[in-house]
């Protein structure tokens, strides 16, 4: 089940109980695992600890009181659908008390009710007589019914100086709670890819990134990929069981396992892809790889002159790296590619599969609102010779990349 929690947008829902500090460590521990973090927290926690903590843990503005006034006002609903999991730890009687009723009278609670996240959990934390009082039971009943799923509190010494059940799950319990949610939340491609590691034994080669052309020693040509679709090729590749280097022009954290090579021109991947293709089953081209470069990149940093002189830059064509790799493919390697397009998708795609001598193609309409360039979500079509194309999305980059992988297997094991 490891990596369940790569690239899972978690809002961590923070209320004014004493283990509110526990949420930082929390925090922590996901963004760790690879999770993008949000926090949202109730004036009452604030004064357990201060929201620029978790900021600073999860990388992330945190949404408090403070931001229900003016433009912001209506964030707690664009985080509420952010999210793929919630996480309300710890949780407080008072505030499992107004999420089972429905209200809405804080930020917190406005975000909570302003979600349809798929996975909720709570990990209540509160005395214990608080916790065994008819109506909090009865608050959690709800709860459960609603889909909520619950982290008993723990039993041991209370803030208020005896042994009794209500402290906060251990953060373990906490993470691994999530990881078991998310993960029953999968895609087939995910689960068969962590059930069975169809990719065992198997090397796989995936760029990502968009590469950066210099022009001088300061500034470069470069595009608007983030680099996230590559990074979760690379990532779902790993879960299904294969040796993964990954030739990246763009750096993100990534698992450990996966073996990563920062290539930031075409040239410089072109080398690093070349020399990983050696040995490797499988090629994924996903980088945004510049078309051109300078003919001559300059020594130095070049100067304005007279305002109205103009400045060309002289630009020649860089190497084709998917082509390369799809001309020069030895028997049993599988070559694919993707196809970033604003028109034409399935043409384009098609054209792109036959001249790039590519096994499939990924075709990626840039402009749809929910793919393309730096978001977190896409919607693909898979294109291969002879075969019904196929619709994927939009969903997460990592559930997207779980498919490809799928289908990746598909075409290795019909070899
Ligand atoms: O990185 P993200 O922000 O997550 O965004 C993801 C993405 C939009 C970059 C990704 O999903 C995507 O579509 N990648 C391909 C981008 C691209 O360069 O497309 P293209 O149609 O221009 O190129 C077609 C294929 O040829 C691609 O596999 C590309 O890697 C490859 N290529 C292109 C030019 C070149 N000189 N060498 C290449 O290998």
């Amino acid at each position: 089940m490891s990596g369940a929690l790569a690239e899972k947008n978690i809002l961590l829902a923070v209320t004014g109980g004493i283990a509110a500090y526990k949420a930082a460590e929390l925090s922590r521990q996901y963004v760790k695992a690879g999770a993008n973090v949000k926090v949202v927290m109730t004036q009452t926690a604030e004064s357990f600890i201060p929201a620029k903590t978790l900021g600073i843990l999860s990388k992330q503005a945190v949404l408090t009181d403070g931001d229900r006034d003016g433009s912001a006002s209506v964030e707690h609903v664009a985080w509420g659908r952010w999210a793929d999991a919630i996480v309300l730890a710890p949780a407080t009687a008072n505030t499992l008390a107004k999420v089972a009723n429905g209200l809405a009278d804080n930020v917190l609670t406005e975000t909570l009710l302003a979600s349809n996240a798929a996975v909720k959990i709570m990990a209540p934390a509160m005395n214990d007589q608080m916790w065994h009082n008819p109506a909090t039971q009865r608050n959690l009943q709800t709860l459960q019914g609603d889909g909520w799923t619950m982290i008993e509190p723990a039993t041991g010494f209370l803030a208020e100086g005896y042994e009794a059940k209500g402290r906060l799950a251990q953060l373990e319990t906490i993470i691994l709670t999530t990881e078991q949610a998310l993960f029953d939340g999968q895609t087939d491609g995910q689960r068969d890819a962590f059930d069975n590691q169809p990719l065992k034994g198997r090397r796989v080669v995936v760029t990502a990134g968009g590469t950066k052309e210099p022009i001088d020693p300061v500034r470069f040509l470069t595009n608007r990929s983030s680099g996230k679709m590559g990074y979760a090729l690379a990532e779902a590749a790993l879960a299904a069981g294969a040796e993964v280097t990954l030739i990246a022009a763009t750096k993100r954290d990534c698992s450990k396992a996966i073996h990563l090579v920062l290539a930031p021109s075409a040239k410089e991947m072109l080398t690093a892809v070349e020399e990983a293709m050696t040995d490797a089953d499988a090629f994924i081209g996903a980088a945004a790889v510049s078309d051109f470069a300078l003919a001559k990149p300059f020594d130095k940093k070049v100067k304005k002159t007279s305002p109205d002189a103009h400045f060309t830059l002289d630009l020649v064509q860089n190497p084709d790296i998917l082509k390369t790799v799809g001309q020069n493919k030895k028997s049993g390697q599988v070559v694919i590619g993707f196809a970033a397009e604003t028109n034409d998708l399935l043409q384009n795609a098609e054209r792109k599969l036959k001249s790039k001598q590519a096994d499939m193609i990924v075709a990626n309409d840039v402009l749809a609102p929910a793919a393309g360039f730096d978001k977190d979500t896409n919607q693909v079509t898979l294109i291969q010779a002879n075969q019904v194309p196929i619709e994927i999305g939009p969903k997460s980059k990592s559930a997207i990349a779980a498919d490809i992988i799928h289908q990746l297997v598909t075409i290795l094991d019909g070899q």
